[in-house]
């Protein structure tokens, strides 16, 4: 099971996301020392560019670190981008690709294609987002709309990368207030029909904390990309917590 945390553009300082992997690290000790038999439990962090550097050097042994973009060429004349090259040589261990509010700001499935491809083929370890934007009702209509977005995502993308991962995060559910997250069902309707046509490992992502988790334990998932209750240290212990049972 792998947890990533997507800290998008939080917190506002270093020291606060020190204290929280200082919080989380004095957790992970307690439950190694309170259960004897616990699943286990990879935690991969994205924290914002700017505190990948110092957090990667204080807490690599423990967690891994990796980055929420990167660009599709490996060099030259990009003002403000981070290419794939620069992230592998710095210690990244991974990139997440096409978060849907990066699409919201404007990125096409094109450009995240070549992002995959630059990313991969440096070796850095992919998490590929995709998902229906609006909540639609019918089990094909979704099935349409993703397809055709994996279809693009995926040009080019050998079908037995090891380093690929797919999020499926339906941007309805990502820090969604008024819809909230996937329900059980809807998702096991979704990972049934993956499963026949894709063979990536999966993880969810959009909502996912301590109180809905444990649902989709019992799911053929490889793992959940969390965002808002990353950034709260005592949800993060719980969601560990259920996640290691
Ligand atoms: P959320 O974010 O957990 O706040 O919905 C998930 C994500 O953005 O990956």
């Amino acid at each position: 099971m792998i947890l990533v945390f997507n800290w998008k553009m939080n917190p506002e300082k270093l020291s606060d996301a020190e204290a929280i992997l200082d919080f989380l690290r004095f957790a992970q000790d307690k439950l190694k020392k309170t259960c004897t038999e616990t699943q286990s439990v990879e935690v991969w962090f994205a924290p914002p560019n700017l505190y990948f550097e110092p957090l990667r050097k204080k807490y690599n042994e423990f967690f891994d670190f990796g980055l929420q973009n990167t660009f599709y060429e490996q060099s030259g004349a990009f003002t403000g981008e981070i290419s794939p090259k620069m992230a592998k040589n710095i210690g990244g261990e991974f990139v997440i690709l096409g978060h849907s509010e990066r699409k919201k700001l404007g990125e096409s499935l094109e450009d995240i294609n070549k992002k995959v491809l630059a990313s991969l083929e440096v070796g850095l370890r992919v998490i590929l987002c995709f998902g229906e934007n609006v909540k639609l009702k019918s089990r094909e209509n979704i099935i349409f709309e993703i397809k055709s977005q994996l279809k693009i995502l995926l040009q080019d993308v050998p079908i037995n990368s090891e380093n690929l991962y797919l999020a499926y995060e339906p941007a309805w559910a990502i820090s969604s207030q008024e819809i909230g997250p996937s329900s059980t069902e809807e998702l096991k309707t979704f990972l049934d029909w993956y499963w026949q046509n894709y063979k990536f490992p999966i993880f969810y992502g959009g909502s996912v904390d301590s109180s809905n988790i444990e649902n989709y334990l019992t799911l053929k998932l490889n793992g959940f990309l969390i965002g808002s209750a990353s950034l709260k240290p005592e949800e993060i212990t719980k969601i560990l917590n259920i996640a290691s049972k």
